[in-house]
């Protein structure tokens, strides 16, 4: 399988505001700490990792929201580590990020047809109706909740929402950071077939930052475990939890109790 993402010696780092002296220049903060990693076409890698582990800070490098400060990125061919705005345009709706929060992700003063629409618009699609119509479907939501705002929405919904949009756009990969840890546990369950099913139809590429073990268990075929800004462990995800080789993998096991997973997915 060709390799979507090749990630070579990945670092970045951060001004560290809460020690920027009153002149000159903040401190930087090493981040990411030189990591490598593949990402093959229609894989679906987990990405774990505790609080502050840099699961985000990895994600929004991925789809380039944050520019590394050293080694690269490549995405499908084409080397997007230190490229210009300009040259990202058209790339970036080959990459899209699915947020924790869809309330803040939205456009709270637009219907939701327009918060489908805009990126369509945006990247020169024709026939835009008749896009958020198939993506509203894709998502399974009546086609009335085009005219629907999104504080007229359940979590569960908002999320199908900001997923729709992601896919209207016909990406060849999406980053979902947290993006069920919002929700109650049936409504987590409904996105996550969801998204398992989309990705079998239209042949993403995914990558899921999780904090949740029992969901990554059931989704991800391979899974990363970053570790202070380094991966520990980088595995096809049923020998990492048969016979986790880091001790910090261990802990993760260890910490957090695992339901039995298609009881979590009923
Ligand atoms: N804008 C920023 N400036 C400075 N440091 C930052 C910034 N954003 C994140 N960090 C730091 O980078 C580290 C990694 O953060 P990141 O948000 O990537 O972690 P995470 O694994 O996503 O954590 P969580 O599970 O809590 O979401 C943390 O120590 C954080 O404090
Ligand atoms: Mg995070």
């Amino acid at each position: 399988m060709a390799d979507l993402y090749t990630i070579t010696d990945l670092r970045l780092s951060l001004a560290d505001m809460t020690r920027k002296p009153l002149l000159g220049a903040a401190p930087r903060l090493e981040i990411l700490k030189g990591l490598d990693f593949t990402i093959p076409k229609g894989a679906v890698v987990g990405i774990v990792g505790g609080s502050g582990s840099g699961k985000s800070t990895l994600g929004r490098a991925l789809v380039r929201l944050l520019e590394p400060s050293g080694g690269s990125i490549r995405f499908d061919g084409t080397d997007i580590t230190h490229l210009p705005e300009a040259e990202l345009r058209p790339l970036r709706r080959r990459f899209q990020m699915i947020f924790q929060d869809p309330m803040s992700s939205l456009n709270p003063r637009h219907r939701v047809g327009r918060i489908i629409a805009e990126p369509m618009r945006l990247h020169g699609f024709d026939g835009v109706d008749a896009r958020v119509a198939r993506a509203l479907d894709h998502v399974g939501l009546p086609q009335g909740f085009a005219g629907r705002y999104p504080h007229e929405l359940s979590g569960g919904q908002r999320q199908r929402v900001g997923i729709a949009r992601a896919i209207a756009l016909a990406p060849d990969f999406i980053l979902a950071d947290e993006i069920v840890s919002g929700l109650d546990v049936s409504s987590q369950a409904q996105v996550l077939n969801l998204l398992e099913q989309l990705v079998a139809d239209l042949g993403l590429t995914l990558a899921f930052i999780s904090h949740d073990l029992s969901v990554i268990r059931r989704l991800c075929q391979r899974t990363i475990v970053l570790y202070q800004g380094a991966i520990v462990e980088d595995r096809a995800t049923a020998d990492l939890f048969s016979d986790p080789k880091a001790a910090y993998t261990r802990e993760l096991l260890e910490a957090i109790p695992l339901p039995d997973p298609d009881q979590v997915w009923a």
